[in-house]
C-alpha cells in the first residue's frame, strides 16, 4: 500500500474517532477497511471523493470565494436542524444553545486562542465591522491599510471615516510585489502620531501574498496602535495561530477554506485589548447567544464544529502542505500556458493556496471565465478589475493534480 493511501485510511479512522458520523453514514469498520458498505472509498486529494458534493465533472478552483461543504459537515448541520425543529424553544434555548459554547471552545483551539477571546460571527466582514464600530474614535485619528483589501475588510474603515472624521492612509502593494520587508517599511513610513489602527489581510485576496502579519503587528504594538487582520483567505487553507501572529484582532469566515456552512465566521479579540474594542453586539458577553446578539443560525454554528473536526482529523499542517504543493504544481504548469503572467509569489515562504495570473488586455477575464465555466466546466475567480485583468485559482484539500491539468488544458485551448 502506498504511504499516501495509508495516510488516507488513517485519516478515515480518525474521522470516525472524532464522531463525525451521523446515522446511516459509514461504520468505523467500513472506514478502517477503506470501504463504505461494499463500495471502495476513493480519495479525492485528502478527502474521500463522496464527501465532496460538487457537481460531477466540475473542476472547482474557487474555494477562495466559497468552499464546498463536505458531506459529514452538511450531515451534522442538518441533523442539528432536524433536532431543533422537534421542539424549537426547548432545544434552541436549551441544549443546542448551550452546546454552542463547545463550538466556541473548539474554534478557539483551532486558531490558537482562549475561548473567552473568541466570538462567533456570520462572516469576516461582520467581524471587521464589529471591531471598527467598537473603537471610540476622535476626528483626525487615522487608519493605515493597503490598496489590496477586499471590500469586506475595507468598508468598516470607510464607515468610521465618514461617520467620525477618521482619515485613511493607504500602503500601495503593486501586483507582483513579493517583498515582505519592503511592505513593512512602507507601513512604517506612513505611520503618524495619530495612527490608531493598522489593518491588512493575512493572505491578499488579489494575489494570495502572505502578508508579514507578525512584523506588522509588532510595528503596530511598538507605536501603541491596534493590529486588525482580515483572515478571510487564511483559516482552513493554512495553519493559523493568532497568538503567534501577535495581532489584536483577527476576523475570518467559515464559508471559504474552513468548508463550514455559509454564513459562519470567527472573530478573535485578544485579552490585551482590555476594552479598547467594545462593540454593541458584545455588550452582554461573548457567548454565542446573548441579549445583545439575538438568535443566530444554530445548525450552522454546529456545522462549523463539524468542519473544524474535519480539518483537525486530516491535520492542519498536512492540509497546508497539500495546498501549497498543489500550488507549486500549478505554478510550474502555468509556465507552459501562452499569454498569461503569474503575479503571485513563486513557490516558497510567501506563496499560499491562492495563485493569480494576469491576462493580456485583449483577453477580458470575465469573458474567459464564462468560456472556462460553460465549455470546460472549470470554475475560477475573476479578479476584480481594480486589481488587474486576471484570474485567481484556489487549491484546497479536495483538489488534485488532475484539477490543475484540466485548467491548464482549458486555458491552452482558449488562449491558443
Ligand atoms: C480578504 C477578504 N476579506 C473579506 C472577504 C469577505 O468575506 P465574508 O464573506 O466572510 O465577509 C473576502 C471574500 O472574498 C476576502 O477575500
Amino acid at each position: 500500500m502506498s504511504s499516501d493511501r495509508r495516510a488516507f485510511l488513517a485519516s478515515l479512522g480518525a474521522l470516525s474517532a472524532a464522531g463525525l458520523t451521523v446515522p446511516g453514514a459509514w461504520t468505523s469498520v467500513a472506514r478502517a477497511q477503506g470501504t463504505r458498505g461494499k463500495t471502495p472509498v476513493v480519495p479525492r486529494g485528502l478527502a474521500a471523493s463522496d464527501d465532496i458534493l460538487l457537481e460531477p465533472g466540475l473542476t472547482y478552483l474557487q474555494t477562495g470565494s466559497l468552499g464546498p461543504t463536505p458531506r459529514p459537515v452538511m450531515d451534522r448541520t442538518i441533523a442539528v436542524w432536524k433536532d431543533l425543529e422537534l421542539d424549537p424553544t426547548a432545544k434552541g434555548y436549551g441544549p443546542i444553545e448551550t452546546a454552542m459554547e463547545d463550538v466556541r471552545a473548539k474554534a478557539a483551539a483551532f486558531i490558537g486562542c482562549d475561548t473567552r477571546e473568541l466570538v462567533l460571527t456570520n462572516s469576516t466582514s461582520e467581524g471587521m465591522n464589529w471591531v471598527a464600530q467598537g473603537i471610540s474614535w476622535s476626528p483626525g485619528e487615522r487608519v493605515l491599510t493597503t490598496d489590496q483589501e477586499h471590500p469586506g475588510g475595507r468598508a468598516c474603515w470607510d464607515y468610521v471615516a465618514r461617520r467620525y472624521g477618521v482619515a485613511i492612509d493607504v500602503v500601495v502593494i503593486p501586483p507582483g510585489e513579493n517583498d515582505p520587508q519592503a511592505i513593512v517599511e512602507r507601513f512604517a513610513r506612513l505611520m503618524t502620531p495619530r495612527t490608531r489602527v493598522l489593518s491588512f489581510s493575512h493572505l491578499l485576496t488579489s494575489t494570495g501574498l502572505r502578508m508579514p502579519v507578525a512584523e506588522l503587528s509588532a510595528l503596530a504594538r511598538r507605536a501603541g496602535c491596534l493590529s486588525v487582520v482580515d483572515g478571510a483567505q487564511a483559516v482552513g487553507g493554512i495553519d493559523v495561530n493568532v497568538k503567534a501572529l501577535g495581532c489584536h484582532a483577527y476576523a475570518t469566515c467559515g464559508h471559504k477554506w474552513m468548508l463550514a456552512p455559509k454564513g459562519t465566521g470567527l472573530l478573535y479579540l485578544s485579552d490585551d485589548l482590555a476594552g479598547r474594542v467594545d462593540p454593541i453586539m458584545l455588550q452582554s458577553g461573548r457567548e454565542a447567544y446573548t441579549a445583545s446578539t439575538g438568535v443566530c443560525s444554530l445548525p450552522s454554528v454546529h456545522g462549523m464544529a463539524a468542519a473544524i473536526d474535519y480539518h483537525n482529523v486530516l491535520g492542519k499542517a498536512r492540509i497546508e502542505a497539500h495546498n501549497v504543493a498543489l500550488g507549486r504544481y500549478l505554478y510550474e504548469a502555468l509556465k507552459t500556458v501562452p499569454k498569461i503572467r503569474v503575479v503571485s509569489a513563486a513557490p516558497g515562504p510567501l506563496a499560499s493556496p491562492l495563485l493569480t495570473y494576469a491576462l493580456p488586455g485583449d483577453v477580458p477575464s470575465g469573458a474567459l471565465h464564462a468560456r472556462l465555466h460553460a465549455k470546460h466546466r472549470v470554475e475560477v475567480k475573476v479578479v476584480p478589475a481594480n486589481f488587474m485583468n486576471g484570474q485567481r485559482i484556489s487549491t484546497h484539500l479536495f483538489n488534485t493534480e488532475r484539477d490543475v491539468d484540466a485548467l491548464i488544458a482549458a486555458l491552452k485551448l482558449e488562449l491558443a
